[in-house]
């Protein structure tokens, strides 16, 4: 059965896809996790949707990447792919199958390292821990752990525990754990947001050679556009939130490795930074935050 199914892996059918949280606590939700004055932007407690309509189709193997102002729904939409989230009405397929709830076929990267990893743990018992809790056997644990670690660049850290780690080694532990679980898909909500500039090329190099190496579907949110076409196939634009959709769907034409610097691909960036503000302004000034872009160095070209 495995092998009948081996042709299509990893593969996301996402249609007509809505998302409405509770008013109230999304104005809750605005005000203490994202800093918002939700007043500003909701006048009374109608109900909205955060996303409407969204349609799309991730390929196997696809190296893709979603792009949006704040509070669009980006993370939103990664929740209910990972499985954490109901939607409110559409369906999300993972090869053809409704996604229900969590599940080992897709591994998880968040933006902080540090409330996902076991600070008890060390490098090697973290990236094993999932394996346990699945019950794979021992000599078999051990093959995937040390491969996972050795993937990722931390074989000389295995013994350490997370606080003797640096951000960029932290986040490379979480990766080899989603990768230690063998999903289809790895999800990953801003995983380098938090990461000094050198490593976070230096980890972006990485990702895109672990990606080769294990052909991996990848789902990857950012608000950096240079990272965006440093590292993806496709990109999703999201308009606006409420009622937020994919706005946009760009095709990066260059082989890996990128050169940013690169006359047509900084032309290329510029293109798509354009259609980001066309995006983002697809719903007139109902743009709820601006500002994580436009303080993130994100305005290139300007
Ligand atoms: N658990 C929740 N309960 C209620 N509302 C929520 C919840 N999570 C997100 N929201 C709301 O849904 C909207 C979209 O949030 P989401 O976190 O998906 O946006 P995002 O595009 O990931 O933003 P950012 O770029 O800042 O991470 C926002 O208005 C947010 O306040
Ligand atoms: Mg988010």
């Amino acid at each position: 059965m495995a092998a009948e199914n081996k042709g299509k892996q990893g593969k996301i059918t996402v249609k007509n896809l809505g998302k409405q949280y509770d008013a109230a606590d999304e104005k809750k939700h605005m005000l203490f996790s994202k800093n918002i004055n939700p007043d500003a932007i909701f006048q009374d407690d109608e109900e909205h949707y955060v996303l409407k309509g969204v349609n799309l189709t991730i390929e196997e193997g696809e190296f893709h990447i979603f792009l949006g102002a704040s509070g669009c729904g980006k993370s939103t939409l990664l929740n209910i792919i990972a499985g954490f989230l109901d939607k409110t009405e559409g369906s999300v397929l993972l090869d053809g199958k409704e996604i229900t709830k969590p599940g080992p076929d897709r591994g998880v990267v968040f933006q902080n390292a540090d409330s996902a990893i076991f600070p008890w743990l060390t490098v090697y018992k973290n990236v094993e821990y999932g394996l346990k809790m699945q019950h794979v056997e021992k000599d078999r644990r051990k093959k995937i752990v040390e491969n996972a670690i050795e993937l990722v660049g931390l074989w000389e850290h295995k013994k350490k525990y997370p606080s003797e780690l640096s951000g960029g080694m932290k986040q490379r532990v979480q990766i080899a754990r989603s990768i230690a679980s063998n999903p289809e898909i790895l999800i990953m909500d801003e995983p380098f947001g938090a990461l000094d500039a050198q490593t976070r090329r230096i980890l972006q190099d990485e990702l895109i050679s672990i990606w080769q190496k294990t052909k991996k579907t990848i789902l990857f949110v950012t608000h950096d556009l240079q990272e965006a076409v440093y590292l993806g196939e496709k990109i999703s634009i999201f308009s606006a939130a409420p009622n937020a959709n994919i706005a946009a769907k760009v095709t990066v034409p260059f082989a890996y490795p990128r050169n940013l610097n690169d006359g047509e691909v900084a032309e290329f960036t510029r293109g798509v930074h354009e259609s980001l503000d066309k995006a983002m302004n697809a719903h007139g000034d109902k743009v709820i935050d601006k500002s994580a872009i436009a303080g993130r160095g994100f305005l290139c070209g300007s």
